[in-house]
């Protein structure tokens, strides 16, 4: 069977798993690491998102024989130490907003969130309200309103 290396929270990992399975499987299943959620396999919902070298993508799309040893995997789990402190500052904003409802939508949203401000502050900009749009995270139980707060309040605390 194929074997698979790539940095995963800051580890590198490798894993002997044919080439097509998708990189949430191989995560979830095989490594126990199920902050990305399954709700689509198709790229829509958007609850897989984690970070490939700092870029918001589905992992539910992505065979794992596209992710290259250098490649630098970040999920929910391995977001704080990304800034060195316990919880993200978009956690904790989640936190004080009292953002989740079920929950299962979550991670993903805090992952789309913090790419988001990334890419944002790449090109010298802030999040304003027009910007939401863009967020194509689903949430059954619509706390669409509660996360636009906690990312306005979270995006110039890291
Ligand atoms: S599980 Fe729906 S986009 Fe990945
Ligand atoms: S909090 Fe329930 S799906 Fe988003």
């Amino acid at each position: 069977m194929p074997s698979h290396t790539f940095v995963l929270n800051g580890q590198q990992v490798t894993v002997d798993v044919e080439d097509d399975v998708r990189l949430l499987w191989v995560l979830r299943d095989i490594l126990g690491v199920t902050g990305p959620k399954y709700g689509c396999g198709l790229g829509v919902c958007q609850a897989c998102t984690s970070h490939v070298n700092g870029r918001a993508v589905n992992i539910c799309c992505v065979p794992v024989s596209d992710v290259q040893p250098t490649d630098e995997v970040t999920t929910i789990e391995g977001l704080p130490a990304t800034v060195g402190q316990e919880l993200h500052p978009m956690q904790q904003a989640w936190l004080d907003m009292d953002v989740p409802q079920c929950g299962y939508c979550q991670p993903g949203q805090i992952m789309a969130a913090v790419a988001m401000v990334l890419q944002a502050r790449a090109a010298g900009q802030q999040l304003g309200d027009a910007d939401f749009d863009q967020i194509r995270n689903i949430c059954r139980c619509g706390t669409y309103h509660r996360i636009r707060e906690a990312i306005l309040s979270a995006q110039t605390k890291f």
